[in-house]
């Protein structure tokens, strides 16, 4: 039996990939244009949005460009010292600082620079470096996955915002959940971040969903498009439908059973387990209501309009729950009904 073209795994490219063209054009034409026009983005979403994989998305394209080089850091390290490390392990870089002569060898780092002073400041390295790439036509895009606000992570966005103030040429990316990411960004010294965009992750397009499964799976038009509709463009549920599809020969109720065992397991577990005690008596309220109705999900939670907007914005913020239709509110995630219910 062939490979299944469908892929279980978070945070790494999948090969049945639907594009989202319109943020990742947004992003690379910001960082590209010169000045760039946009220094920060910050992507949002529920897990099994498609964060990681969209960040890695924009940084592989940019660094195929001319003069984008492009470097991950971990926001649980020492994030300064590791993007000093990386600019210096590459042969070309670590060349030009050599012949810049600036002088890592404090760090334990870089090619050996005769009669220069060693640099003792991790802040200056960078400065130094950085200028020395700039002259060199280079841009350095450095992306962050799952940040939160952590000591290692305002240290380092402090000393990215004073890199920018001295117009040094680089980018910035991260992910991260709603919660984690604004309470990075209601740190009142991070002041480029509190203006940072953020973008949410919205559902993939539905229509290219069902030509990815008629194309790849063999089915017909309208069972692609049924099977497309039942995933509510959840990139995760995408993969897990396709996934279990393949191996099943179609979405059958055994597969579709599978599917959701494995959507409850991988995320919606640990989705659930997130949400505050407030946040899951709307959620069971919205599963209890069929028509989605406000006014009906209102009631069967026993809340005042004041009592419940707060909740259900909350809801929507971290991608779980969608106000988009006028007076109805429903989940993002496919089958959550199902769970929440078996979990009240
Ligand atoms: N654009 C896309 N097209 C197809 N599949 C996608 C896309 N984006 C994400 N996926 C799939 O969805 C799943 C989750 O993606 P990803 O790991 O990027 O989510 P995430 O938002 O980073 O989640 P977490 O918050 O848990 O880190 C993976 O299986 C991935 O293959
Ligand atoms: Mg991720």
């Amino acid at each position: 039996m062939p490979r299944n073209p469908y892929t279980l795994v978070f945070g790494r490219e999948p090969l049945q990939l639907i594009p989202r063209v319109s943020h990742i054009t947004e992003i690379t034409e910001s960082f590209d244009d010169d000045p760039p026009s946009q220094q920060v983005f910050l992507l949002t979403g529920v897990r099994g949005s498609g964060k990681t994989v969209l960040m890695t998305e924009i940084a592989k394209q940019l660094a195929k460009r001319d003069g984008w080089i492009a470097v991950g850091l971990n926001p649980e390290r020492d994030m300064l010292k590791t993007l000093a490390a990386k600019l210096a392990s590459e042969q070309t870089l670590a060349k030009l600082f050599q012949s810049a002569s600036i002088n890592l060898s404090f760090f334990g780092i870089g090619l050996e620079v005769k009669g220069a002073v060693p640099i003792a400041d991790v802040e200056l390295a960078l400065e130094k470096m950085l200028s020395s790439l700039v002259r060199h036509g280079k841009r350095l895009l450095i992306t962050v996955d799952e940040v939160a606000n952590t000591q290692t992570m305002r240290e380092f966005a402090s000393t990215f915002q004073i890199l920018v103030r001295k117009d040094l040429p680089l980018c910035l990316l991260m992910t991260g959940l709603y919660n984690n990411v604004r309470r990075l960004q209601d740190e009142k010294t991070l002041t480029f971040l509190y203006r940072a965009p953020r973008i949410d992750m919205g559902p993939l397009n539905i229509g290219v969903i069902a030509n990815n499964y008629r194309k790849t799976l063999g089915v017909d038009g309208d069972e692609a498009i049924r099977m497309a509709k039942l995933t509510r463009g959840y990139p995760f549920a995408f993969q897990v439908f396709g996934f279990f599809a393949w191996r099943h020969g179609s979405l059958d109720d055994e597969a579709l059973m599978q599917a959701k065992q494995y959507l409850d397991d991988y995320a919606y577990e640990k989705i659930w387990s997130e949400l505050s005690e407030g946040d899951r008596v709307v959620a069971r309220a919205i599963a209890n209501t069929p028509s989605s109705r406000i006014r009906d999900v209102r009631q069967e939670a026993g809340l005042s309009t004041n009592q419940f907007n707060p909740y259900r914005d909350r809801l929507i913020k971290k991608g779980v729950v969608n106000g988009s239709t006028y007076g109805h509110v429903s989940f993002t995630l496919p089958l959550f009904e199902q769970y929440v219910l078996e979990h009240a």
